[in-house]
């Protein structure tokens, strides 16, 4: 099945809303909370409003007296916040009934909601940002809900960026993959929904490969896309791509890998030399279970890693598992390490999501960590900073990562309307040795941003705080404890952040070597701190009247 492309219709008409040419539809209500929208599908889109604090309405699309697609959406009751579009075009010319069930609490009500009168087709959806807190540099969509990247590639020097996305509204739900593309990790273009949800289920997380030796059976170089289906039950789905990752069929033998576990997801897979074959990690609970495959649909389970090892106060989400040069001491011969991510929500030291890491051996078969079970090691030590994996294929063989820049505590809340969420911007793992001979998983910015927005390199010399501030008086104090070894994030007076008592919170990490350098992104609503270009790296959200342009070192 191909899928419909939702963003390139709203791209496409960008035009003022007042210009389009209105229709009137047939709204039927029926008894106990249910109506049913007749629209003849002559324009292009049905917009939908939206109210961000109504309760979510089921809607069943029939055509030709059957279900052609079903999804969630908060119709607005008392005000519209804003609209979003239903695309119509793969229905020209046919009549479509939605069928909306209302929530058992509004059913009794005599209220007209206020969906009903404001409900209208056009012939485009206007994108234009209305959001002052848009970052320039940063991965957003330009409307709709977004969390984890998902299925990241990089193919003849474009990179590939999918994400869990929610068309529907700017809070979760209804899950697909988006697409956007970057040719510079800078600038990014939409390219609509690549990956729609279907029968066995709404799509989660997952990851993509590009299939060089045809190990699939779908063509040399075909991108072939594994994610979880979310149904009935968690089960791994795979869709191939014949035209570099626009459009994606999915495979008829679907699902591919199911088990008997709640939390069964995320699938990453991965090309290993090693054993000539593919590696998959899947999050299972408390666990990551490695398999092995020679193309693509086959998993044999290898190993189980994880009970025991790290953090276990939360779900287990968003593996990936990669080989990294380890540090070279004097008289070691070169050699690699692999470096295993578990994203965890809750269960962040500074509260809600985030990304923990173990550092071993791997052998295509199992994974053996190099330290005790208890210790725990964080990749980043903001609170926004989740759902991290890395682009497969990468240039120079880069292992080059995005993170989700939100936090399950407060993303659904975080003052944006017309979208919600960003990414971070690409890191770049790399290993380094601690003062205490301990290895330890650093993130550099991919050099793409060099000098990108405002990319400021601060020499520093023992104990410092750095104050980003703006005119209203907002800050935000970024602090480095030598002797404490600790460098520390308050964003307390940063700009707005009632929507969440959890927002305000401080953050601490731990410095593993002397600190002689800051680098600091800013960009509208993310500051990102490296310290010594990475070894240390904190990134966090922030909402201030208008953007930090002051910046002073204290000691
Ligand atoms: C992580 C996560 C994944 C899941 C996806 C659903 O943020 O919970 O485990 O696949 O989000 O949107």
């Amino acid at each position: 099945m191909k899928t419909t492309n939702i963003l390139s219709l709203a791209f496409a008409a960008m035009m003022a809303s007042a210009a389009y040419a209105q229709q009137p539809l047939s709204i039927e209500h029926l008894k106990d909370g249910h109506a049913q929208v007749r629209v003849a599908a002559d324009q292009k889109c049905l917009l939908l409003p939206i109210e961000e604090n109504a309760p979510e309405c089921f809607i069943k699309v029939q055509v030709d007296n059957s279900t052609a697609y079903t999804f969630t959406a908060r119709l607005a009751v008392d005000k519209v916040d804003f609209t979003v579009p239903f695309d119509l075009q793969p229905y020209q010319g046919k009549e479509l009934t939605f069928e909306v069930n209302t929530p058992h609490q509004d059913r009794h009500s005599s209220r007209e909601p206020k969906w009903t009168s404001t409900v209208q087709k056009a012939n485009g959806f206007d994108v234009t940002n209305r959001e002052k807190y848009r970052p320039e540099f940063h991965h957003t969509p330009a409307y709709g809900w977004m969390n984890d990247p998902n299925g990241m590639f990089y193919l003849d020097g474009t990179w590939h960026l999918y994400y869990q996305y929610n068309p529907y509204g700017s809070r979760w739900g209804n899950m697909n993959w988006a697409h956007a593309t970057s040719t510079d990790l800078i600038h990014w273009e939409e390219q609509g929904v690549a990956i729609a949800a279907d029968g066995i289920g709404t799509i989660f997380s997952g990851s993509c490969v590009v299939d060089h030796k045809n190990t699939a059976g779908f063509g040399k170089g075909a991108v072939i896309a594994l994610y979880t289906s979310d149904g009935i039950a968690q089960r791994q789905c795979m869709a191939y791509s014949t035209d570099g990752g626009k459009t994606f069929t999915k495979y008829p033998g679907n699902p591919i890998l199911s088990a008997d576990i709640p939390d069964f997801r995320d699938p990453n897979m991965f090309w290993n030399e090693d054993i000539n074959a593919w590696n998959l990690i899947l999050a299972c609970g408390q666990e990551m279970r490695i398999y092995s495959s020679p193309n693509l649909r086959d998993w044999k389970e290898e190993s189980r890693f994880g009970l025991g090892y790290g953090s276990h106060d939360g779900v287990w989400e968003c593996p990936d598992l990669m080989r990294l040069p380890a540090p070279v001491a004097k008289g070691e011969q070169p050699h690699d390490k692999w470096v295993l991510f578990c994203n965890i929500n809750p269960g962040f030291p500074a509260g809600g999501s985030g990304t923990q890491y173990f550092i071993g051996d791997f052998d295509g078969h199992k994974f053996t960590c190099d330290t005790a079970p208890e210790v725990t090691k964080w990749q980043d030590y903001g609170k926004d900073h989740y759902a991290t994996v890395s682009f497969s294929n990468a240039p120079e063989g880069r292992h080059t990562m995005i993170a989700w820049m939100s936090n399950w505590q407060y993303a659904n809340d975080v003052p944006t309307q017309q979208y919600r969420s960003g990414n971070s911007i690409g890191r770049e793992p790399f290993l380094y040795t601690g003062a205490d001979g301990q290895l330890y998983l650093g993130s550099a910015p991919s050099p793409e941003y060099d000098g990108a927005g405002l990319d400021k390199t601060l020499k520093i010399k023992g104990d410092a705080t750095i104050t980003l501030s703006n005119e209203e008086g907002e800050e935000f104090v970024i602090r480095y404890d030598q002797k404490a070894m600790t460098l520390s994030c308050d964003r307390s007076r940063s700009g707005e952040t009632d929507f969440s008592k959890e927002f305000a919170v401080p953050m601490t990490a731990p410095v593993h070597k002397k600190l002689t350098s800051l680098r600091i992104f800013i960009d509208r609503s993310s500051v990102e701190v490296f310290g010594n270009n990475g070894e240390v790296v904190m990134t966090n959200l922030v909402f201030p009247k208008s953007t930090y342009n002051n910046i002073s070192i204290t000691k």
